[in-house]
C-alpha cells in the first residue's frame, strides 16, 4: 500500500486494475494455494512457483507489485511483477503458460475494449497505462514488455482502428513506434505518435504537467506522415545544400508511397513552400517518382506469380520442398496449431508422415505431441525436440502471415491442399474424386 501510495495510484485504480503484493517471502502464495487445494504442479504449471535445485517448490514473484493481465473475455491469465523500489529485474512476467501469450495479449485490454474514445492509446509501461487510466484516459493498454507484435496488432483491430502511440521519449521509444507503425498500417490501422517534452513516458507528463496538458497534447497528435517527414527532416541541416537535396529526395520517396493522389499532392506542395521550390516541379517530381514505384511493384508481383516456388522454400537449402503447393499447406497447418492449439481437435488432420516436407512432418510432431499432452508451446518449448535448421524453418513459418479470425475453415482447407497434392503426387489420380473434392472445397455444387 506504500509503495502503491508513493506512486501517486489511487484505491480506484488499485480496484480497477486488481492490483496486489507479493510478500518478500519464498513461500507465501504457495502456502495460502495449498490451502485452498492446489498443488505443486499446478501452481508450476500456472507459471506462479518454480523448482529450487533440490527439487522443492518456491514462489516465483516475491517483493512485488503485482498486476493481474486479463484478457479480452476477463479471465486472469498471467501476472506482471514490477518490484517494490529498487532491483532486478524491474519487471517479471508470467512464463508462456497453457493460458498465457505474451505476444498474443495486451495489459488492460480488456478495460480498454469498453472505452467510448474511439482509438487506442498504446504505452509501454504498466504504470503509465494506470496513470492513464486514472487521469481519465480510458483507452491506454501497454504490450507485455515486448515491442508491438503482429498479432496483437490484429487484435487491436477488432476494437478500433485508430491508435495514438505514447511510448516513451527516448531512442528506444523511437525505434519501438518505428516498428509498431508499420506493423499497424498492413492492417490499415490509423496511426498518430504522441510528442511528449519535458517527460520521459505518460505516467511522468501527466504527474508533472497535468491530465490537461495531456490531452492537448493527445489532440494535437501527429498523423504519421508528418511524424515520418519530421523524422527525415531531423536527419539533415537544411541550411546545407547539398543536405536539402538530400532531404528532399527522401521525402519524395516517401510521398510517392501514399496510395491517395489529392494527399500526395497537398504534401509536395507543403514540400515546396518548406524547401521555396516551385510547387509544381515537386508534385511532378513525386507523381514520376510514383509511376516508377507503380511499375516495379507490378513487375516484382508479375515475377512473384510466375515463380512462386521459390518464394516458398524453407532458409536452409537441406530442407527442400518437393511439394511445395503441399509444403505450403503444411505450413500453414503448423503456424495455426501454434497460434490456436485448440484446433488440434480438428478432424481429419494427418499424421506426421503423410506430410510430403519430412522436417515439416518432424516439426509438427514435436508440436502435436505437446498440445496433446496439455503442455504449452513456445519456441523455446520446441527447440529441445528440433534441430538448428527445423527450428529456424518453424520460426520462418510463424513469420507469415495467418488469419485467425477463420481458423477453423483455414485448417479445413489446409487439410484439403495436402490431400489434394497427395493425390496428384500419387499418380494414378481418380480424377472424379479430385474433382468432388475440390467443389466441396469451394462450396458449391453440380
Ligand atoms: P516505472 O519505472 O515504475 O515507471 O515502470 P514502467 O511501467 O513505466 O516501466 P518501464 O518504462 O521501465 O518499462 C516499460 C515496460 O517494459 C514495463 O511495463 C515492462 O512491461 C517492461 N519491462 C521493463 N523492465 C523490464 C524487465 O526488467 N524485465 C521484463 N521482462 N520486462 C521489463
Ligand atoms: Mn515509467
Amino acid at each position: 500500500m506504500a509503495y502503491i501510495q508513493k506512486r501517486g495510484i489511487s484505491p480506484a485504480m488499485v480496484k480497477n486494475f486488481g492490483l496486489g503484493a507479493a510478500p518478500d517471502t519464498w513461500d507465501s502464495l504457495r502456502n495460502a494455494m495449498h490451502e485452498k487445494g492446489f498443488t505443486d504442479n499446478e501452481l508450476f504449471d500456472a507459471g506462479l512457483v518454480k523448482r529450487g535445485k533440490q527439487g522443492g517448490f518456491y514462489d516465483a514473484f516475491r517483493n512485488r507489485l503485482m498486476f493481474p493481465v486479463i484478457d479480452v473475455r476477463g479471465n486472469v491469465i498471467g501476472f506482471s511483477g514490477r518490484i517494490l523500489g529498487d532491483g532486478e529485474p524491474k519487471y517479471l512476467n508470467s512464463p508462456e503458460t497453457l493460458v498465457f501469450n505474451k505476444s498474443r495479449n495486451l495489459f488492460a485490454l480488456n478495460l480498454a475494449k469498453k472505452s467510448k474514445s474511439g482509438y487506442i492509446i498504446l504505452s509501454e509501461g504498466n504504470i503509465d497505462v494506470v496513470s492513464l487510466h486514472q487521469a481519465g484516459f480510458d483507452s491506454a493498454v501497454a504490450s507485455l514488455g515486448t515491442s508491438l507484435t503482429p498479432e496483437q496488432a490484429r487484435l487491436i483491430s477488432r476494437y478500433t482502428n485508430e491508435v495514438i502511440i505514447a511510448y516513451d521519449n527516448d531512442g528506444a521509444g523511437l525505434k519501438a513506434s518505428q516498428r509498431a507503425i508499420g506493423i499497424m498500417e498492413k492492417l490499415d490501422i490509423k496511426v498518430r505518435v504522441l510528442r511528449m517534452s519535458g517527460a520521459k513516458d505518460p505516467d511522468e507528463y501527466i504527474k508533472t504537467k497535468g491530465p490537461e496538458a495531456f490531452r492537448k497534447l493527445l489532440e494535437g497528435s501527429e498523423n504519421q506522415m508528418d511524424y515520418r517527414l519530421r523524422a527525415i527532416r531531423e536527419k539533415y541541416d537544411l541550411s546545407v545544400t547539398e543536405q536539402k537535396s538530400d532531404y528532399l529526395r527522401e521525402a519524395v520517396e516517401l510521398l510517392a508511397r501514399l496510395p491517395d493522389e489529392v494527399r500526395r499532392q497537398v504534401y509536395a506542395m507543403d514540400l515546396a513552400r518548406e524547401l521555396g521550390l516551385p510547387p509544381d516541379v515537386i508534385v511532378n517530381d513525386v507523381e514520376r517518382r510514383r509511376d516508377r514505384l507503380v511499375k516495379s511493384t507490378f513487375r516484382q508481383t508479375q515475377k512473384q506469380q510466375t515463380q512462386p516456388e521459390k518464394q516458398l522454400q524453407p532458409p536452409s537449402r537441406e530442407l527442400r520442398y518437393d511439394d511445395p503447393a503441399s509444403a505450403a499447406a503444411e505450413e500453414g497447418i503448423i503456424r495455426l496449431l501454434y497460434l490456436e492449439p485448440s484446433l488440434i481437435s480438428t478432424p481429419g488432420l494427418p499424421p506426421p508422415e503423410e506430410f510430403s516436407a519430412p522436417a515439416l512432418g518432424r516439426i509438427y510432431d514435436a508440436l502435436r505431441k505437446r498440445i496433446e499432452k496439455g503442455q504449452s508451446v513456445s519456441t523455446d518449448h520446441l527447440a529441445g525436440e528440433l534441430t538448428g535448421d527445423e527450428l529456424g524453418l518453424l520460426v520462418a513459418i510463424l513469420q507469415k502471415p495467418e488469419t485467425l479470425s477463420r481458423s477453423r475453415q483455414s485448417i479445413a482447407d489446409y487439410i484439403a491442399k495436402i490431400n489434394e497434392q497427395k493425390q496428384l503426387r500419387s499418380g494414378g489420380t481418380d480424377l472424379m474424386a479430385l474433382r468432388d473434392q475440390l467443389k466441396k472445397k469451394k462450396g458449391y455444387e453440380g
